[in-house]
Order: C-alpha cells, then sequence, then structure tokens
C-alpha cells in the first residue's frame, strides 16, 4: 500500500515537472516568436524581451496564442478571466506599440509597470505556479525600471518645480501655452445657452466654477429637466487627464466637447448644423468670432 502511495505520488510529481517543462519550451517559442515579429532594435528589444520572456503577453495582450490548458474546462474559465481582467488593468500591446513609437506611450501604463516591478506582483501567483520561468529577475527589472525612467523623462511637464522621473505621479504645469482669441471664444460658449436645444442648458449647468467645476448632483440634470446616467466630473484641470470621460472614451478635451451639446439628456441640440445657425443668427458673435 506504502508503495503504491509513494509510486502514485511520484507520477504526479513527474507529470507536474513535464507539464511545467513543456509549459517553459511554449512560452520561450511564443516569447522568441513575438520578438521576430516585432523586429527591435538595441534597448527597445531588452525591453520588449523581459515582457515577453516573462509571459505578460497572454493576460495583457489580445490574441496571444494561449498554452495548451486554457482549452480545458474549469482551468480554460479561469484562464479566460484572468485575460478579461488583465486586459482591463493594463495593455501591453499598448505599451509595445509605444517602444517604437513614444508617443504613443501612456504615462499611466508607465506608472502601473513600475508598480508592479517593484512590488513583484506579476505575473499572478497561480500562474507562476505553472509557469516557473515567468518572474522578472534582478536585470530584467532593472532594465525596465531604466526604459521606464527615460521614457518617463521625455513627457515631463517643462518649468515646473519638483517633477522628478523615478516618481509615479508628476505635479502638473503651473500654466500652459494658450492663445487668447481661443480662451475668450471658450469662455463665451462655456455660458452660452444657444449650444443646447432649447437654449436653457450651458457648459456651467453641469460644470459650475465656483462648485468645484460641478454640479453637487448625484447625477446631472439635462434639458426638460431629464437626469443623467452618471455623476459629472470636474472640468478644474480636465487639460491634463490622460484621457476624458469615466471610461476614458475620449482621448483628449477636444474629442470630449463633441458630445455634449447633441447629447439627448444634456444640451438637447438635434444637430451642429442647428447649432451654427443659431450662431450665424448672431451678427455681434459672428463679427467676433465667426469671421
Ligand atoms: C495569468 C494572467 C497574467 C499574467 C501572465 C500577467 N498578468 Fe498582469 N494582471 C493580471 C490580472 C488578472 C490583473 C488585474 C489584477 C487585479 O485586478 O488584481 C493584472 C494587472 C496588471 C497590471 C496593473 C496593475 C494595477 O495596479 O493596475 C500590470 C501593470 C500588470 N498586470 C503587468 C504585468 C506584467 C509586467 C506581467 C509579466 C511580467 C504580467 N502582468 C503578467 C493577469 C496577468
Ligand atoms: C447635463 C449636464 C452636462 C452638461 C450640460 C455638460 N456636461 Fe460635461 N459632463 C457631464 C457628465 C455627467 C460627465 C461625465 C460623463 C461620462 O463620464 O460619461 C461630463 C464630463 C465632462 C468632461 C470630462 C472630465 C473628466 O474628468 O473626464 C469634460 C471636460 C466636460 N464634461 C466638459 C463639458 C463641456 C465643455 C460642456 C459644454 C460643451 C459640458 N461638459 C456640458 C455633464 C454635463
Amino acid at each position: 500500500m506504502k508503495k503504491l502511495i509513494i509510486g502514485g505520488a511520484a507520477i504526479a510529481v513527474l507529470g507536474y515537472l513535464g507539464v511545467v517543462g513543456y509549459l517553459h519550451q511554449f512560452d520561450k517559442e511564443n516569447a522568441t516568436q513575438l520578438l521576430m515579429e516585432n523586429r527591435y532594435t538595441g534597448e527597445q528589444e531588452k525591453v520588449a524581451k523581459a515582457l515577453f520572456d516573462n509571459s505578460c503577453q497572454y493576460c495583457h495582450s489580445q490574441n496571444t496564442p494561449l498554452p495548451f490548458y486554457s482549452k480545458f474546462p474549469i482551468v480554460g474559465d479561469q484562464m479566460q478571466s484572468d485575460i478579461q481582467n488583465g486586459l482591463r488593468a493594463f495593455r501591453l500591446d499598448r505599451l509595445v506599440e509605444g517602444l517604437k513609437d513614444p508617443s504613443k506611450l501612456s504615462q499611466a501604463d508607465l506608472a502601473k509597470l513600475q508598480r508592479v516591478l517593484e512590488n513583484n506582483e506579476m505575473p499572478i501567483a497561480k500562474f507562476r505556479h505553472l509557469h516557473w520561468g515567468s518572474k522578472p529577475d534582478e536585470q530584467e527589472k532593472v532594465a525596465l525600471l531604466n526604459w521606464i525612467r527615460e521614457a518617463r523623462k521625455m513627457s515631463l511637464p517643462k518649468e515646473t518645480p519638483n517633477v522628478d522621473a523615478d516618481r509615479l505621479v508628476q505635479p502638473i504645469p503651473d500654466s500652459i501655452a494658450t492663445d487668447e482669441a481661443k480662451v475668450a471664444l471658450g469662455h463665451d460658449l462655456y455660458f452660452d445657452g444657444r449650444l443646447s436645444g432649447d437654449g436653457s442648458i450651458q457648459c456651467h449647468t453641469c460644470h459650475q466654477l465656483d462648485k468645484g467645476g460641478v454640479d453637487r448632483l448625484d447625477t446631472s440634470t439635462g434639458i426638460d429637466g431629464k437626469k443623467g446616467p452618471i455623476n459629472a466630473p470636474t472640468v478644474f484641470n480636465a487639460a491634463f487627464n490622460f484621457v476624458q470621460f469615466w471610461d476614458g472614451r475620449a482621448a483628449d478635451l477636444a474629442d470630449q466637447a463633441k458630445g455634449p451639446p447633441t447629447n439627448p439628456v444634456e444640451m438637447g441640440s438635434h444637430s451642429w448644423d442647428d447649432i451654427v445657425a443659431r450662431f450665424e443668427m448672431d451678427e455681434e458673435f459672428k463679427k467676433e468670432f465667426l469671421k
């Protein structure tokens, strides 16, 4: 009996080691393939290799070939849910695009990566039980952290006290370059009811400058007293947001500002043509801004 148990345990251990060995090989091939496809050079390659060699792509990039167990019932479902959560938390595909073109790098992605590296948080523990090779070693960590520091340096706000390329969060600049005429136009439009269908709603209705840039309501009230589904964030310093809206669906302020005037539960204008027509009737406005 004892022999049987020892024998069984030995087979189980061998089976486990076999799977671990197989996965190690699979991970290496996957990493090599990705590096070949992407043709990185020099320092970029070092960074990409450190990420791919540690299997970060399985849960943080779309369409990566997955290990065999991802097709098993239960284990596969677990993997899919890790991938879903992983993609929501951090996009490696976006980060490695930024390796080639730094203008595509997100400062938020860099900060998240720095944090998980410093705290040895990734990959998640259950993944490491099967993928023994998937944990950034000291050398890889140093290479990644150095690259993060250099990439961050390029976008630190200029002439701003207390910036520090090692820190996750930077101070915002004291001022930004603006065009006076555009500021005047923006100010007028911000308080102009004609952006709304019946003249009653301004940007300022929901983002009041004397109330911290918000309306102090659980959810905003738009045209005809219609209630929106979500809380209005402040407009103060919104120019520095890395994306706009709670879910980041607008890339910047220009992209964001297109939304409210024609949103049926916010300003309720039928179309931009309607809005332009209303402004074209105003001789004063035309003289000043629509030259
Ligand atoms: C098996 C799947 C899996 C692998 C492999 C994996 N991650 Fe993750 N990662 C996740 C999940 C799940 C989350 C979300 C964690 C949470 O919500 O607790 C996450 C979160 C993150 C975050 C965001 C953390 C935050 O605070 O927002 C970063 C950055 C990250 N992972 C980097 C990496 C890196 C770098 C690697 C490779 C060394 C890696 N991950 C490998 C599943 C994975
Ligand atoms: C009826 C209320 C209402 C009006 C009018 C309104 N907003 Fe908003 N605003 C909101 C709400 C609610 C959100 C959040 C929506 C979301 O995240 O889906 C928002 C989001 C924003 C954001 C994003 C801020 C951030 O932190 O992501 C900016 C900037 C903004 N509004 C500016 C404006 C401007 C400019 C106007 C006028 C053209 C305007 N808003 C009109 C309610 C309003």
